[in-house]
């Protein structure tokens, strides 16, 4: 049990069960990726335990990189718009895994590799940990999925509420 500015979260995915389905994630990527150089591409803050994990089971030769999603309103019309920081080598011709904590309503990952695909990879895939199917706003193709969960919301293992909460083992979700 954890409780962060009055709220309370109980567990909700054991460390045991994050590691071993991680594992599995890993081997499938092992083989999908058996004769290429993936550059893995972690978004940041969110999946940085996740990638750290995922990346102690790869075999594959690989490199990894950081970003993080900025969001700015371009005008009032158009709303919120995604802005990719920290990306500063080339990806043309790289066979790409993002890397996400959670994919919820789907519009920070499907601008994130609106994004890349601009800049001509060979290849974008997506590894998530989580993922609310009924919360998705927009159709997007998710290779790689730890868990789909129910649309509540959820924390810790780098997932946060307000900036706290990411320094758990266990999966974590409002009481
Ligand atoms: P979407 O897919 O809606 O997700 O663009 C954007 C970002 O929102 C965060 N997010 C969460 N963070 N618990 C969290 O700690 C949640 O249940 C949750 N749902 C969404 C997350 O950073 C994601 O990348
Ligand atoms: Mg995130």
């Amino acid at each position: 049990m954890l409780t962060i500015k009055d709220k309370t979260f109980v567990s909700f995915i054991t460390a045991d069960a994050i590691q071993a389905r991680i594992q599995s994630l890993a081997e499938q990527i092992n083989q999908d990726y058996a004769n290429k150089q993936p550059l893995i591409v972690v978004v940041l803050n969110g999946a940085f335990m996740f990638a750290a994990d995922l990346m102690k089971h790869l075999t594959i030769p690989c490199e990894i990189t950081f970003i993080r999603v900025a969001s700015y309103t371009a005008t009032e019309s158009t709303g919120q718009l995604k802005q990719i920081l920290g990306l500063h080598q080339s990806i043309e011709g790289r066979d790409l895994i993002v890397v996400e904590d959670i994919v919820d309503t789907g519009l920070t990952i499907g601008e994130v590799c609106n994004q890349l695909q601009i800049s001509s990879p060979a290849s974008i895939a997506v590894a998530t940990l989580l993922f609310k199917p009924a919360a998705l706003k927009k159709p997007i193709d998710l290779q790689y999925v730890g868990f789909k969960i129910e649309n509540r919301f959820v924390l810790g293992y780098g997932l946060d509420y307000d900036g706290f909460g990411r320094n758990t083992k266990d999966i974590l979700v409002l009481q």
